[in-house]
């Protein structure tokens, strides 16, 4: 017995190195032979998903500092490569776009969209490709943004008069975030649907904004079975997957209710070739559902998901940018100053602004450039996922390998970028650095084939909303305003942001009217002589006036029209200027109408 044992047991010993040496030859998957990125420590069963953080893409920069631009992590059972660097970036969504432009499948956001059905979360293939095309030719094109033109005026308009209504006195505090909010919600709905969906309820959330709140909440909470699949009972217990039930079910009711009501009042044709057509992108996919001009099934659930990656992907992203770039305005007086500058020379004698005015701010997209690099919306992009094994930068990585790029973390990068978290628009001066996805030191919309379709879209929205804002209104907020990042897939500033319009430009003030008539008609010294008395009264008003105006006097002010716009305005601050003046046509009315008043307050008498 002994003697069998002492040869039986080598025997098996020595067979089972020899299967696994030619097994571990043999087999391409053998991760000994393969040259993969550097990993930090993980942990048992969890792996790296504890050294995230409420903060991701904080969290995962500092990890790249230690570990490099490409680094790879195991978040529970999920294989996921971080990329860090632009070199990186470039190599994943140019180089080898097509093997990692697939999307992994997460719960909730797969739930919401009947299955992966939208475009955002669709895995790579046909249904995509339809999708995707129908939106982008229908509704986000260039063409097809211009001719919803009208929409944005009508709606950038309204938040400035909303703005004039909630701040009826001067130190009335306007929730500036909830009204930015309903300006892109309203925009979309408008465009997507036909009409807004807010209409006729209460100021402040409305039941249509509270709802998608709710689902960008969900889509940004940590579903811990999404990563360690034998977890999955934590959503049952804990509640989160009732919470996620109940909302997809309100807003597949609502969806529904759109659908139909656009089915039943439809009868007509909608033409999709004519770009010009006012027609809903509700009623273009209804049209092509019925023309079944598509070689695929477009179905009333893609109809609803597509709809819902409209809101999903458009609003909270587009209203985040402005939130954060009015933030940092207020943050950096001289840069606000500049932009306002900028916008009030453009605008000149004309008391709004319009599209056609934007082309001549080069500071604003600065501006705005600057706040997306700084504020990117969604700082980790979607998540990506491999198809086949490939290499990038040397490293093997394997299919199915889910793919982070954290774009926050590249545009903060020292090795591209100087200073790198200064707010500086200037930097953006002569560079050529785009956001379109072409420059991938810079890209908060992604890139290549999976990058955002809806930039002309949101952009469209975003600077003119900013010109018109800072043209109408003085903002003035907290002393230190806060910053801090509120936690989630899309980050807003975690508290809102609060200002009180000083200064707004309530009635075509004395200022804006002497101006105009100054620099147009009046020769330089002339307007020069108006500067000066308009200083003098300034300073003779500035004693008297409210507290904010003295902050106009504070920062430096600028040169020539814009020097003497600052000085007027705040001679027709509100409260000196009779309201119901504001349409006053002549320059005599007005300064007479001014003079009185003043002459009524006694700022005269001093
Ligand atoms: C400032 C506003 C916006 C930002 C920062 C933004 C950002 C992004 C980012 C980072 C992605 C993922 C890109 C990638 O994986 O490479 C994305 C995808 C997408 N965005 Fe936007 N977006 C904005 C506005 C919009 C708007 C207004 C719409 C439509 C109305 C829109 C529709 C989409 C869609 C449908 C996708 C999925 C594309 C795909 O997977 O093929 N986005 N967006």
């Amino acid at each position: 017995m002994t003697s069998f044992s002492n040869f039986v047991v080598p025997l098996v010993s020595f067979s089972l190195f020899i299967i696994f040496l030619f097994k571990w030859f043999l087999n391409p998957a053998s991760t000994a032979r393969k040259r993969l990125p550097p990993s930090p420590p993980k942990l048992p069963v969890i792996g790296n998903l504890h050294q995230l953080s409420l903060y991701p893409h904080r969290a995962l920069q500092a990890l790249s500092k230690r570990y490099g631009p490409l680094m790879m992590l195991h978040l529970g059972s999920v294989p996921t490569l971080v990329v860090s660097s632009a070199d990186a970036a470039l190599e994943i969504m140019k180089t080898n776009d097509l093997i990692f432009a697939n999307r992994p499948k997460v719960t909730i956001p797969d739930k919401l969209v009947y299955g992966s059905k939208d475009i955002a979360f669709a895995p790579y293939g046909e249904h995509w490709r339809q999708v995707r095309s129908i939106c982008v030719l229908h509704l986000l094109s260039n063409k097809r943004v211009q001719s919803f033109r009208y929409i944005r005026e009508e709606e950038t308009d309204l938040l400035i008069q909303k703005i004039r209504q909630s701040s009826s006195s001067s130190t009335s505090v306007t929730n500036l975030s909830n009204l930015l909010v309903s300006l892109t919600n309203d925009t979309i709905s408008r465009v997507a649907l036909g009409r807004k969906y807010s209409e006729g309820e209460a100021q402040g959330s409305t039941k249509f904004e509270l709802m998608l709140k709710e689902i960008m909440e969900l889509s940004g909470v940590f579903n811990a079975g999404d990563f360690i699949p034998w977890l999955k009972w934590i959503s049952k217990v804990n509640g989160f997957d009732a919470r996620a039930d109940k909302v997809i079910k309100s807003f597949d009711e609502f969806l529904s209710g759109v659908v139909e009501d656009h089915r039943n009042r439809n009868q007509g044709k909608t033409d999709l070739d004519d770009s010009n057509n006012h027609a809903d992108l509700v009623d273009l996919l209804l049209e092509i559902q019925r023309e079944n001009k598509s070689s695929f099934a477009l179905d009333d659930e893609t109809i609803k998901a597509v709809i819902f990656d409209m809101f999903a992907a458009g609003t909270d992203t587009t209203s985040t940018v402005l939130e954060w770039t009015l933030a940092e305005l207020l943050k950096h007086p001289k840069t606000m100053e500049k932009l306002q500058n900028e916008v009030r020379q453009v605008a000149g004698n004309k008391s709004e602004i319009t599209e056609d005015d934007l082309e001549k701010m080069s500071y604003l997209k600065a501006v705005m450039k600057e706040s997306l690099r700084l504020h990117p919306p969604i700082p980790l992009l979607v998540p990506r996922e491999s198809t086949q094994d490939s290499k990038v930068m040397g490293y093997d990585i394997a299919v199915g390998t889910r793919v982070i790029v954290n774009s926050w973390a590249i545009a903060r990068d020292p090795m591209m970028w100087e200073n790198p978290n200064e707010f500086n628009p200037e930097r953006f001066f002569n560079t050529g650095i785009d956001f379109k996805g072409f420059n991938f030191e810079f890209i908060p919309f992604g890139a290549g084939r999976r990058g955002c379709p809806g930039i002309i879209f949101a952009i469209g929205v975003d600077e003119l909303a900013l010109a018109k804002l800072v043209h109408k209104f003085n903002f003035v907020t907290e002393k230190d305003l806060d910053m801090t990042e509120a936690p989630g897939s899309t980050i807003h500033k975690k508290s809102p942001l609060l200002v009180t319009s000083g200064g707004a430009l309530e009635a075509p003030p004395v200022a804006t009217i002497v101006g105009g008539f100054a620099s147009q008609r009046l020769q330089t010294t002339v307007a020069k002589s108006v500067i000066a008395i308009a200083d003098l009264l300034a300073a003779i008003a500035k004693v008297v006036v409210h507290d904010c105006i003295e902050q106009q006097f504070d920062g430096e002010i600028g040169v020539g029209g814009n020097r003497w716009r600052n000085r007027c305005w705040t001679l027709a601050w509100p409260p000196l200027v009779d309201r119901k003046q504001r349409k006053v046509d002549t320059l005599r009315v007005c300064l007479i109408g001014c003079m009185k008043k003043w002459w009524k307050m006694k700022i005269f008498s001093m």
